[in-house]
């Protein structure tokens, strides 16, 4: 998934030749799951039509400050168009269109929108090689990111005009790459590492049958989604379920057993910043696992068990600058043993269930938790939804840890 998901981006486009190239950019922004809408100066249209950008953006296209087509003159209002962008991408963007914008020219649609976004705008220029080594287009890229723009070099190569050299727009994927990194490196979790296991565990008892838990695995996943949208490369160690995450900072590292789990997660510890160990591990396991399926015989069975390696306390005894967070779920006293398992454990914090509360609990979407910090901060939550619970635990982790 790219970080770019569910982001609202404008893409302004001005009239230069690598127009054609624009309704690739707008597929690759679709393609990372981002809502597109485009405004273009009218020039830009003799380059590329607005039906082409419409059709792949799904959205209709603005080039003028009233519909020319409706006989009702309806304004298209640059202030809403540059309040809805996230990101404001120009490309390409002439050195005609620089230089109004280093100067506050406000002759087009896209000028206005331009001045009134709020949102980080990214300029790609693309022109022939000697208007780029201009004085006057210089003077553009120095005026525009010190203004807080943010300038997408041009490439070196064969121009429009037969030349070869400096002016050449970037490529679309790079265009793309450019903006997706440029956002990342500006997460609060950028450069830190999370490890998280999530779902049930699943003990052998013979080559056919185990003993498991209801655990969905929803809530570890939400939370592997929320630390990578604070930028975060995470490490996901889960037992099995249905649940599927794509996404290029997250590496799902799945397990069956306890002991499977053990080993995986004591292989990434030492690296992480953060470990949450939301999984439901099974606390006992069959003594032996028989070769062969077992065969019915008498009216009862016996299995004999032993317990399971508690992952979370052998974590809590050798971490170091870790901040470890455990999950408890309780059925009475709750408070007062999630306490317990927060000090026995060396946790930084825990974040309670409670069964009693409805909603909560294994195979719903919802959950309603209590977070107990490592100096007796106790904080309520209201029933949510999993991925707004993962939402909360993320940003008292930055707080808690100052990321
Ligand atoms: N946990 C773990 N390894 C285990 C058992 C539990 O890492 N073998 C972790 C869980 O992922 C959770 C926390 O420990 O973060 C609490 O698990 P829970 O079963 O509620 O607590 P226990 O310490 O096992 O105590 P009890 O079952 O007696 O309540």
């Amino acid at each position: 998934m790219s970080i770019l998901k569910d982001k609202n981006i404008l893409l302004g486009i001005t009239a230069g030749i690598a127009a054609y190239k624009s309704a690739h950019v707008v597929r690759l922004f679709i393609k990372a799951g981002a809502n597109v809408k485009v405004v273009m100066t009218p020039a830009s249209k003799d380059f590329i039509t607005p039906l082409t950008l419409s059709t792949l953006s799904k959205n209709p296209v603005y080039s003028s400050f009233t519909d020319e087509e409706d006989d009702n003159e309806v304004w298209n209002n640059h202030v809403d168009l540059g309040l809805w962008a996230d990101v404001f991408v120009i490309a390409p963007a002439t050195a005609n269109t620089m230089a109004k914008m280093a100067n506050g020219v406000c002759d087009n649609i896209l000028l206005a929108t331009y001045l009134s976004a709020k949102c980080p705008v990214y300029f790609a220029p693309a022109m022939d090689l000697d208007m780029y080594k201009h004085q006057s287009t210089k003077a553009s890229f120095k005026k525009l990111t010190a203004y807080g723009n943010k300038l997408i070099p041009a490439g070196t190569g064969e121009l429009a005009s037969g030349l070869v050299g400096e002016g050449r727009m970037a490529e679309p994927e790079a265009i793309v790459k450019f903006i997706e990194n440029d956002i990342l490196v500006q997460l609060p979790l950028y450069g830190k590492r999370v490890l998280i296991t999530a779902g049930p565990t699943y003990e052998a008892l013979d080559p056919v049958r185990f003993i498991g838990n209801h655990s969905s695995g929803k809530m570890g996943f939400e939370i592997a989604k929320a630390a990578s949208n604070l930028g975060a490369e995470v490490v996901l160690v889960t037992g099995p379920t249905h649940q599927k995450i794509e996404n290029h900072l997250v590496a799902v590292k799945p397990v069956v057993s306890a002991e499977e789990m053990y080993k995986e997660v004591h292989k990434h510890f030492k690296s992480s910043h953060i470990a949450i160990l939301s999984a439901a591990v099974a606390d006992y396991r069959p003594k032996n696992v028989a070769d062969q399926k077992i065969k019915k015989k008498d009216t009862t069975f016996t299995i004999e068990l032993e317990k399971t390696k508690d992952i979370l306390k052998s974590l809590g005894e050798i971490k170091t600058n870790q901040f470890l967070v455990g999950f408890a779920l309780e059925t009475n006293n709750e408070l007062e043993h999630a306490k317990g398992k927060l000090k026995a454990k060396n946790l930084d914090l825990i974040v309670l269930n409670s069964l009693r509360d409805k909603g909560a609990g294994f195979g719903v979407s919802t959950n309603k938790v209590t977070f107990i910090t490592a100096n007796n901060t106790i904080i309520e939550n209201e029933l949510k939804s999993k991925a707004n619970v993962a939402k909360d635990l993320m940003e008292l982790i930055l707080k808690q840890t100052h990321a």
